[in-house]
């Protein structure tokens, strides 16, 4: 059963709860909270090579965790009861990929113990821990949010530091790519690690650069509102991404082979390639050629965007993420019927500036930006016309309004 925790002082109580319930000794842990990330674009740009924007929002994983002196990680997740105490040995666990491990949140922390003892980290503390979380499934970034949780952690209580933040990133990514065998990006690591409170993480590929942007001075008081449509998307290997993904390796290599110089889609920024790529492959391939035209138009757009972002022109910024969001859905081809219910109810609101589904597609939540003034209604506009077109979902779909806050935090106590 759903639990509600809304802060941290809840989630603490919730959590002390749980480590009583299973006799697990969390006197002296600390906790870890990691966030959610919103991004504002390019959607679906990472694996494509474009530079990258977002947020940390404020629905986490909290985890209370200590060194237990022994070689065993004994983990709980409250969100995953039936699952009971997940316990092994450090450096035993299963195959990646196994069976075994398809339908069990222990993927995640026998992933991280593969990757890490693989990367070379000498682990020789396993770990008491117990966790929950408020994250919606699909949209906000669960997976990694886990995943680098689980790293940062278990590399403090083996008393190790990783200084190089870009590393973690590339573990948290290799825990899901390699363990999991989740085909997912770089977006959702770096959006969660590097976010602070009240800024948006610039991320550029070229050098692997972070900047900050805070946003422009006289940017009217609007809010980030993520509408989980209550259905449940499953792993990015079983789900639409995973085509998509597959489709602009295609493009890339097929236009390489007819002579353009690209290494991938993000490569394609002048108009005039553009169109020559798409009178060569327009006939044969329109499929690819419309991924190609999304990811195309998204990147010019996202330029605009930081433009916008810098110059607290929130209103641009929301026109371009619903342009994004048309895209995503008409050549992209990765939003599905619940998403797109919940961006038409908000589109018609008054003082919402742009919507869209969000993260890996199909399934999950969409999300859009609205003026504070107009939240309510957007909310309630949802809460009038969601359950009405979506019946099977009424019980089922919740809608988080979210503040931009620091990625990862760490409580010495609890
Ligand atoms: C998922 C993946 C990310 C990224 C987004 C789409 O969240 O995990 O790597 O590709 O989808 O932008």
């Amino acid at each position: 059963m759903a639990v509600k925790v809304t802060n941290d002082k809840e989630a603490f109580e919730y959590l002390k709860k749980l480590a009583r319930e299973r006799k697990i000794d969390l006197d002296g842990a600390k906790v870890r909270r990691s966030s959610s990330r919103f991004c504002l674009g390019v959607e679906h740009g990472d694996y494509n090579g474009t530079e990258l924007f977002g947020v940390g929002t404020d629905r986490f994983i909290w985890m209370a965790y200590k060194p237990n002196g022994t070689k065993k990680m004994r983990l709980f997740s409250g969100n995953f009861a039936n699952d009971g105490v997940v316990e092994f040995e450090i450096g035993k666990v299963p195959a990646p990929k196994s069976q075994e491990v398809y339908e069990t949140w222990a993927r995640f922390p026998y992933g991280v113990d593969y990757i890490l003892g693989r990367a070379g980290y000498k682990l020789t503390q396993g770990i008491d821990a117990v966790l929950y979380g408020n994250i919606p499934g699909g949209g906000m970034s669960r997976s990694a949010s886990l995943s680098l949780n689980l790293i940062l952690s278990v590399l403090d209580a083996n008393g190790i530091d990783e200084p190089d933040r870009m590393k973690i990133v590339d573990l948290a990514q290799l825990v899901e790519n390699e363990y999991i065998g989740s085909p997912c990006g770089k977006l959702d690591q770096i959006m969660i690690l590097f976010a602070r409170e009240g800024m948006g993480t610039h991320y550029k590929p070229a050098n692997r650069s972070i900047d900050y942007v805070p946003l422009g001075k006289g940017a009217s008081d609007f809010r980030i509102m993520v509408m989980d449509t209550g259905t449940v998307r499953p792993g990015l290997e079983k789900s639409t991404y995973k085509i998509r993904r597959a489709e602009c390796e295609e493009m890339v290599a097929k236009a390489k082979a007819a002579g353009f110089n690209i290494s991938c889609l993000a490569d394609i920024r002048e108009q005039g390639l553009f169109d020559k790529i798409s009178a060569k492959f327009g006939g044969s391939d329109p499929h690819l050629v419309s991924r190609m035209a999304y990811i195309y138009k998204a990147q010019q757009r996202f330029y605009q965007m930081m433009d916008a972002w810098k110059r607290g022109d929130i209103e641009t910024v929301g026109s371009i993420f619903r342009q994004d969001g048309i895209g995503l859905r008409d050549e992209y081809a990765i939003s599905g019927p619940e998403l797109e219910t919940m961006c038409d109810i908000v589109r018609t609101i008054p003082g919402v500036f742009g919507e869209r589904m969000l993260g890996g597609g199909d399934k999950g939540a969409a999300g859009c930006l609205v003026s504070a003034g107009q939240a309510d209604a957007a909310k309630k506009a949802i809460e009038v016309g969601y359950p009405r077109s979506r019946p099977d979902f009424a019980d089922k779909y919740a809608v988080h309004t979210c503040k931009v806050v620091e990625g990862i935090k760490l409580f010495d106590r609890f």
